[in-house]
This record gives structure tokens, C-alpha cells and sequence, in this order.
């Protein structure tokens, strides 16, 4: 190797500060940190599923014995299986190594250095991401105090350089949905949409019925959330036939993993079960949603998703995360110009909701004594102070 090598020399100029993707922290990685035992840690910070996937797909993988063989890379019987599902056509279908992988794909698929992709931020963060490794640049929508977007201002915010639009919908962090009217408005004006409905099972409102009638909407779908298989990773897209072959083009080869096909596949069989527990998270979603909202120091986001967004209004919100994190339970904090001393807590089984409810009560309770604390030392030195003079 030459003695003078220097990689910065060589790697792109625009990566040499790219921010990497700051994902949500892994239990283990807590080992002797926190109060409890790692197995015992409540994960309320990555939207996940609390009751898992099916119990079809750990029996199927236990059984399968072709993990040497690479998988079917035209995505045949997958898209067969989505297709019928669905109820369209698989040539519209695509999957994904999750949901990510796809939004990747569109954004490579059409965005070139100096073009411009268009979100409602605060949003998520995959879309920024991704359009910064293909050279693009984000045009922000902000959202309103209620984290709605104005279809004129997102319309206004299309030029002539925007090459998409991407929509996560309900939003994710802040659980909001825009009306239908109003996406229908934007595909009216025939800018490309990524309509992102990761969390659609949530809430049941959908444009997939519109697939194939727009040349410009494409949808997403994950099954990390509603059929509890993040890990997994399996998400996939539904586009206008075109646009489905150069996605199926320019995907990586095998990009979706066998467990995953075999996982979709145990998941489709087992609808009852995991809506059953999609059902089971919109009630304890609204029940949270009421329990937190009697802590008068929390402004509480109402949430069409599988999580809540709060705001802390007294104290910070990065003490009140770190201190669930002390207590064994995660949770996401959020502190930027846009979401300013947030928290989101993803929506768990009841028991899990009842522990937060206890820690947040405590913290609540250590803070308001410290506070009182201070506030007398304070008294007492100006006591002090004024004896001495
Ligand atoms: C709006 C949105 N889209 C996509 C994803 C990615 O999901 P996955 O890659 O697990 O399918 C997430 C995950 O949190 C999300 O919130």
C-alpha cells in the first residue's frame, strides 16, 4: 500500500461528513446499564410489534432445511402471494429487503445529483437519507402546530427540479394522516408520489384501490410493524407497472432473504391472528394516548399509528428518556428545531403501558422534589445572605 494512502482523498466529497442514519438502540448493546436484566428491558422506542409474528412463522423456520439455496431473485411465488392478498395484479409488486430498501430504490431510481425530493417534516428519516447519498437535496415542508400538512404550501414547494414527493402516511414520528382529498390533489398535479403507508394496518386507510390509475403514486408497505417482523426485514412497494420493471432492474440480486419469503408467506396464512393483535394495539394506543394526556406536564399527539408523540413541557425530555432508559424501559427523543424536547413511545401490550405509566410517575415525582429542593437551598443561602449583611 502506498505509504502517503489517504482515503478521504478518494471516497466522494459530499460523504466525507455524511451523518450516518441513527437507528434505535439495541437492548444487549444496554448490558449492566440499566436497573433491570437485558431480557427484561420494555422496548417502546422502534414502533415495533409487543406480541411478535406468528407463531406459524418460527414453526415453518424451524422446519426449513434449504438455507444454502439462493432465493427465487424474479420474486415469483412472493409476488403471487402479495397479488392475491392484495388483490392486484404482482406485476404491480415489488419486495424488499424492508420497506427502507424500497424507498432507497425510488430515490436512486430517480434522483440525480442537484435534483430535489420533497417531504412534510417533521418526518421520516430514511427519505433525507437517501436523497443525500444520490446527491439530492430535501426540500422541507414543515408541518403545522398539529403536524398537518397545507396541500397549497406542498404544492407550492414542487419545481420544476422535484423528481418526488415522499409521504409517510400516518406520519411517522407524529401519527398523522392526511386527508385523502389532499394526496389525490397532489397526484393531480403529476408530480411522482411515494405515498408511504408503513403503518396502514393501523388505522385502514389506504389508496392502494388507486394502483395502475396514476402513472405517479406508488405505495409502500412494510411487514416490520402489523405482522411483528422487523427483524426480518420484508416490506414491499406497489407501483405502476412501469415503473415496477426498473425497480426490479436495478434491485439487488436475492435482495429478499428466504425467512422473510417463508415469513410473508406463514404471515398471509395466519391474518387472523396478527390482526387480532393490530386490534389489540389500536385499543392500548388509545388507551395510552388517555393516560398520558393526565400528566398536564405532556402535550400528547393523537396518533392514527402504533406510537405516541408527546412533548415535555416542563423539564427535559432527554432527562425523562434517559431516565426510563435507567428504569429498563426505551424510548425515542427527538430535540430539533422541528420537534423540540419530544418523546415517542411506541404503543406495547397493557402491562408494558402500566410500567411506563409507574416510571413516568416517579420521574415525574424525583424531579418536581429536586426542583422544590433547589428552590429552598436557594432560599436558604438568600436568608443567609441577607443575615450576613
Ligand atoms: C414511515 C416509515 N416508513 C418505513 C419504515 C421502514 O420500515 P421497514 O424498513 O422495517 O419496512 C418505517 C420504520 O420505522 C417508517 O416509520
Amino acid at each position: 500500500m502506498e505509504p502517503d494512502f489517504n482515503i478521504e482523498r478518494l471516497i466522494r466529497r459530499d460523504l466525507v461528513n455524511f451523518m450516518a442514519y441513527s437507528g434505535a438502540t439495541s437492548p444487549e448493546t444496554l448490558e449492566g446499564k440499566t436497573e433491570v436484566a437485558v431480557k427484561d428491558i420494555i422496548k417502546l422506542d422502534a414502533n415495533e410489534n409487543p406480541y411478535g409474528c406468528s407463531p406459524r412463522v418460527k414453526k415453518a423456520l424451524r422446519k426449513y432445511a434449504d438455507f444454502h439455496v439462493y432465493t427465487d431473485d424474479k420474486q415469483t411465488k412472493l409476488r403471487e402471494l402479495l397479488a392475491g392478498y392484495l388483490n392486484i395484479d404482482g406485476r404491480h409488486i415489488v419486495a424488499g429487503s424492508g420497506s427502507n430498501q424500497l424507498i432507497d430504490l425510488v430515490i436512486r431510481l430517480l434522483v440525480n445529483p442537484g435534483d430535489e425530493v420533497v417531504s412534510c417534516t417533521p418526518t421520516f428519516g430514511i427519505y433525507n437519507f437517501s436523497t443525500k447519498l444520490c446527491g439530492g437535496s430535501l426540500v422541507e415542508v414543515p408541518r403545522d402546530e398539529n403536524y398537518t400538512v397545507n396541500i397549497r404550501t406542498l404544492k407550492a414547494a414542487v419545481s420544476n427540479k422535484t423528481k418526488l414527493v415522499c409521504l409517510a402516511n400516518p406520519n411517522n414520528p407524529t401519527g398523522t394522516l392526511m386527508p385523502r382529498d389532499d394526496i389525490l390533489d397532489l397526484l393531480d398535479t403529476g408530480v411522482p408520489v411515494l405515498l408511504d403507508e408503513a403503518y396502514y394496518e393501523f388505522c385502514g386507510e389506504t389508496l392502494a384501490a388507486a394502483i395502475g390509475h396514476y402513472e405517479n403514486l406508488m405505495i409502500l408497505r412494510t411487514f416490520s410493524k402489523w405482522a411483528g417482523l422487523a427483524g426480518l426485514r420484508i416490506g414491499y412497494g406497489l407501483f405502476p407497472e412501469n415503473i415496477a420493471d426498473y425497480i426490479m432492474r436495478i434491485k439487488m440480486p436475492y435482495n429478499v432473504n428466504v425467512a422473510a419469503m417463508i415469513a410473508v408467506k406463514e404471515s398471509l396464512a395466519d391474518l387472523d391472528y396478527l390482526m387480532e393483535n393490530v386490534k389489540a394495539i389500536v385499543l392500548e394506543r388509545e388507551r395510552l394516548f388517555r393516560e398520558l394526556q393526565q400528566f398536564g406536564w405532556l402535550q400528547v399527539f393523537p396518533s392514527q399509528a402504533n406510537f405516541i408523540l408527546c412533548k415535555v413541557m416542563r423539564g427535559g425530555a432527554r432527562i425523562f428518556k434517559q431516565s426510563l432508559q435507567q428504569k429498563g424501559i426505551l424510548v425515542r427523543y427527538f430535540d430539533n428545531a422541528l420537534l423540540r424536547n419530544c418523546i415517542r413511545i411506541s404503543v406495547g401490550k397493557p402491562e408494558q403501558t402500566d410500567a411506563l405509566l409507574v416510571a413516568l410517575r416517579e420521574i415525574a415525582a424525583d424531579e418536581e422534589k429536586a426542583a422544590t429542593e433547589h428552590s429552598l437551598e436557594a432560599m436558604l443561602e438568600e436568608e443567609e445572605h441577607n443575615h450576613e449583611h
